[in-house]
């Protein structure tokens, strides 16, 4: 079971980062992932994502991702959307390089005017992939990053259920469901 976490933040270090990581742990915890998950922070790939040249390390995020069995994708809220920079990652994925991977969208944010953006905007993109997105995707709002785990874990605890539950991740191949937790 390959389960990767690829935050879009450009800022390193950024609270998206912590966020996801800790969204990444509650959902293992909580789906019985014992092979844990690798991190993708772009914000070290940035400079080389807007060169022409091929880039090594951006051949070896993008095979990471595409193989990803379950892929969570965080970014924080730009413009009401994700960022570009994770737009610009995504757009080099071929088309629907996502088919057989069950994605979960976050976005942190200021404004819970923006809470379904998550929704409206991230889960079309990662469909549009080819990605089977099984539960609502989370916003997380910044005034609720001092008690993540309260906001984390029931998401992460339905995320585990949905990822026992056939109907909810029709789109996937059944090799493909079958390397999800059971
Ligand atoms: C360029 C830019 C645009 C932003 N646009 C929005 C927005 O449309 N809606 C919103 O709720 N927050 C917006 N924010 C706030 C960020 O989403 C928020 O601060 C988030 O926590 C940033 O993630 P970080 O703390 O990991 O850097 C914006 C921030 C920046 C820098």
């Amino acid at each position: 079971m390959r389960f990767v976490a690829l935050v879009g933040n450009p800022k390193p270090g950024s609270r998206t980062l912590t966020v996801a990581s800790a969204a990444a742990e509650a959902i293992a915890l909580a789906a019985g992932i014992d092979e844990g998950y690798e991190i993708i922070d772009l914000s070290v790939l940035s400079r080389q994502l807007l060169l022409p040249e091929p880039s090594m390390a951006v051949e070896d995020a993008t095979e990471l991702v595409t193989r990803a069995d379950l892929l969570l994708v965080a970014s924080p809220t730009f413009k009401g959307t994700y960022t570009g920079l994770l737009k610009v990652f995504l757009d080099r994925l071929p088309y629907r390089g996502l088919d057989g991977t069950a994605a979960l969208p976050l976005l942190v944010m200021a404004s819970p005017q923006h809470a379904l953006a998550v929704d409206v905007h991230l889960r079309p993109l990662l469909v549009e992939l080819g990605a089977t997105v099984p539960t609502p995707g989370l916003a997380v709002l910044e005034s609720e990053l001092g008690r993540l785990d309260g906001v984390l874990r029931p998401w992460a605890n339905r995320v585990a259920r949905l990822l026992r539950d056939p109907l909810a991740l029709a789109g996937l191949q059944p090799e493909q469901a079958a390397a999800l937790p059971a």
